[in-house]
């Protein structure tokens, strides 16, 4: 009797379980590489979280993804690497030698997006980063990583600022709300890590005349595909890094650790998700 091989499978873990590009973007990775394997959106109320990730190779899954509104939660149910312990969330779980680990893949989804669309970015000195959540935590951990001086963080919430400050140490210098037009004109890289900008949300009130003439721009936001920071920027002459970038590299360690290669970010996958975005 043969024995028969089950595809591996990963999955998303979200509730409740809203249209993601996840499965799209992996999806099209397995083809690519002629892979059998699969990957499912599984909805997971907030109080059967714990029992599903448990049993997550129960369930036949070899690893997960993990979204809102889970992502602080898997950090406890897990053993997390340095990463995710330093955002405080994990979007990413695996097997490793029977143990089920987590990581936090925004910080080199958003760093590898970076060197993808503007070379070089790293000879900046100053950093400026627009909000203090767990998308700003990642962004500065990588920043500090990547060794940038200065990274200088602005809040709404000044004490969140102030906070992350204190969890990063000096190369984080926290600003008022109020003066970040006063921090454009020596800010190498601006960051927009705000929900503002995204459809549905306030707009981010920033005027970007004030920034150097070789400063880069990049926007966590990616609907819309351009947000009005990143077509100022544009406009201007700037080079930009957008949000759809990170969320596509951001996804590639996921799927090396659950199928044992590492996938390339094409401009096929782009136009793919980008029509997905268009027509949902
Ligand atoms: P995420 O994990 O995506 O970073 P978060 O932790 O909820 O999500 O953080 C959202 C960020 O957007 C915060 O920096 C938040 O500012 P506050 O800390 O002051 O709440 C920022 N943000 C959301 N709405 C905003 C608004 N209307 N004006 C300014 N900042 C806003």
């Amino acid at each position: 009797m043969t024995a028969s091989v089950k595809p591996r499978a990963a999955c998303l873990i979200g509730w409740p379980a809203a249209h993601s590009r996840s499965p799209l973007i992996h999806h099209y990775w397995l083809r690519k590489l002629d892979i059998e394997g699969g990957y499912n959106i599984e909805a997971v109320p907030p109080e059967g979280f714990a029992g599903f990730v448990q049993r997550l190779a129960a369930h036949g899954f070899v690893g997960a993804n993990v979204t809102l509104p889970h992502k602080e939660r898997a950090l406890a149910l897990t053993l997390p690497d340095e990463r995710a312990r330093a955002v405080g969330a994990a979007n990413t779980l695996w097997y490793e030698a029977g143990t089920l680990r987590s990581t936090n893949t925004d910080i080199e989804g958003f760093i590898n997006n970076l060197d993808a669309s503007a070379n070089g970015w790293d000879a900046v000195e100053d950093a400026l980063v627009l909000g203090a959540g767990g998308a700003s935590r990642a962004v500065v951990f990588g920043l500090i990583e990547r060794g940038i001086k200065r990274v200088h963080v602005a809040n709404r919430t000044a004490e969140r600022a102030h906070t992350l400050a204190q969890q990063f140490g000096e190369t984080v210098h926290p600003i008022a709300w109020a003066a970040i037009g006063e921090a454009l004109p020596q800010a190498g890289l601006l960051v927009n890590t705000t929900s503002l900008g995204m459809h549905g949300q306030p707009a981010l009130e920033l005027e970007i005349g004030a920034l150097p003439s070789q400063a880069i721009v990049a926007d966590l936001v990616y609907v819309p595909l351009e947000t009005p920071l990143l077509a100022a920027a544009r406009a201007q002459g700037l080079r930009t890094a957008d949000g759809l970038g990170m969320l596509l590299h951001q996804a590639v360690r996921g799927f090396e650790l659950w199928f044992g290669q590492r996938p390339e970010v094409t401009p096929e996958l782009r136009a793919l998700v980008e029509a997905d975005l268009r027509h949902p």
